[in-house]
């Protein structure tokens, strides 16, 4: 049986959360790394969060089409993904923690086009849409992460 659009919108208000906090721990490590090796990592990060923050819209301007509302800092989820790495020349930790963040992305919106499957073809839609940017965000990780790790 397909969610009801209660249950839609609060497995969108989740991605929600998840999208806001990529976008925090993809700005500090394209911050905070450093040395030669970290730089094209940097620059692929910080050309990433205005993608995730575009995400985060997306889901909450569907959030108030179904009635929801858009809460504000204090009622997100956050601290559910690996913090910013500490070492700052640990680019393989940084890449590392964009493959999960980024898998955790695709596997809960696989879970919301499940979800509302026979029901729900917009929102339907937007996930497919937006688990299709997250698939090419990790294919490119899980790239970097073997030029690292043989290099
Ligand atoms: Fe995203
Ligand atoms: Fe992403």
């Amino acid at each position: 049986m397909a969610a009801t659009t209660k249950e839609t919108i609060d497995l969108l208000l989740e991605s929600y959360s998840m999208e806001l906090e990529t976008v925090m721990n993809y700005l500090a490590n394209s911050v905070n790394l450093d040395g030669v090796r970290a730089e094209e990592i940097k620059k692929s990060l910080g050309a990433d969060v205005p993608g995730e923050i575009a995400h985060a819209q997306q889901l909450a301007h569907r959030i108030k089409q179904l009635g929801g509302q858009i809460p504000g800092s204090k009622a997100l989820v956050l601290g559910n993904q690996i913090q910013p790495v500490t070492v700052t020349t640990d680019v393989v930790g940084v890449i590392k923690s964009v493959i999960a963040a980024e898998e955790a992305a695709c596997a809960q919106y696989k879970k919301i086009i499940k979800a509302v499957e026979g029901e729900d073809y917009v929102t339907q839609d937007l996930c497919i849409r937006l688990l299709a940017d997250e698939e090419e965000h990790l294919v490119q990780f899980k790239g970097f992460l073997k030029e690292y790790t043989t290099g």
